[in-house]
């Protein structure tokens, strides 16, 4: 596989990194809970993520618990210099693997400190405070607490660059009269299109917004449609929903996930499609229509 050489990156907490990059939840077991199949693949996948080009990888101390973390660092410690790990605060794993909010101050303080050790760095490059919301989807309501106990670790010099992750666009307004915000991480791909309005206003700040699920989540997207605009350019559908999201707009940083060292492959080359005009048209299609029914 080969280095990226002609795709753009997007700053990302100071650093350019590439604009499709790798998230690390589908490395843990079935359902991000426990340890993976074949603990030596996923390091391999992690390694071989990196050298093809990935310089941003996004992650949790919550998916395994701990698992996805310490994967990472077997694999990839010590980290190369260009290297962006974005992680993330807000939740706890309980025993049956249910996803407990853990949105208190200490319980954010605590997140932290358990990203530092289990990823083996003094300092994090970036933490998003994950708000609950509606599960996948925000809701609106003060996150002042939460991002105010994320500035103060910054303070401390335990985080150096802060984002937000299933919040509204008033909620982003908010945090930013608090720190600097550097990431937004929300649902959204071809079909899911609630942050249309989103995606263009952080673009106008420069603000990296990076979509969770971009090829659909546990349930990969399935339409007639992307299958045919797939079959037309011969790529393949997933590589046609990253290639979309990648020209939607420039902001959009990618972080498919992927356990298989085949998908990744394909999952990076997807930077190399361009899409025509026409097959843009249809594929914008897709959400529209579900927007309408
Ligand atoms: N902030 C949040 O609340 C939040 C929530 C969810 C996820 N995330 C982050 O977002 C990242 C991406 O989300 P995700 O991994 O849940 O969903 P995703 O990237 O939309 O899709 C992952 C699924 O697609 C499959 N897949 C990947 N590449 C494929 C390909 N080329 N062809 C066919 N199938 C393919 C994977 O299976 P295989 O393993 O078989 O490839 C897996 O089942 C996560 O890794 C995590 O870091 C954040």
């Amino acid at each position: 596989m080969s280095k990226f050489t002609s795709v753009s990156t997007f700053p990302l907490a100071g650093r350019p990194v590439h604009r499709v990059g790798y998230g690390a939840m589908q490395l843990a077991g079935p359902g991000v809970f426990g340890p993976p199949k074949d603990r030596d693949a996923a390091i391999a996948l992690l390694r071989q993520a990196v050298a093809s080009g990935v310089n941003h990888i996004d992650t949790s101390d919550f998916y395994g618990p701990h698992i996805t973390n310490q994967l990472i660092r077997e694999a990839l410690h010590p980290y190369p210099h260009d290297l962006v790990i974005v992680t993330k605060v807000g939740a706890l794993r309980g025993e049956d693997g249910s996803w407990i909010p853990a949105l208190e101050p200490q319980a954010i303080k605590r997140g932290v400190y358990d990203n530092l050790r289990n990823l083996g760095v003094d300092a994090l490059d970036v933490v998003n405070v994950r708000i609950f919301g509606n599960v996948h989807t925000p809701a609106e309501g003060s996150i002042e607490k939460q991002v105010a106990a994320l500035a103060e670790l910054k303070h401390q010099g335990l985080v150096r660059h802060i984002g937000l992750s299933n919040v509204t666009s008033t909620q982003v307004a908010e945090a930013q009269g608090i720190v600097e915000i550097v990431c937004v991480q929300n649902q959204y791909n071809l079909v899911q299109r609630e942050d249309d309005a989103l995606v263009d206003e952080l673009a106008g700040k420069g603000i990296a917004y990076v979509p969770f699920f971009p090829l659909g989540g546990f349930t990969p997207i399935q339409s007639s449609l992307l299958s045919k605009v797939a079959q037309t350019i011969g790529a393949t559908p997933m590589q046609v929903a990253l290639a979309w999201l990648l020209h939607r707009a420039p902001n959009i940083l990618l972080i498919p996930g992927t356990s298989s060292l085949e998908h990744l492959r394909e999952n990076m080359q997807a930077a190399q499609w361009s899409l025509p005009e026409a097959e843009r048209a249809q594929l914008d299609a897709i959400g529209q229509a579900k927007g309408e029914s």
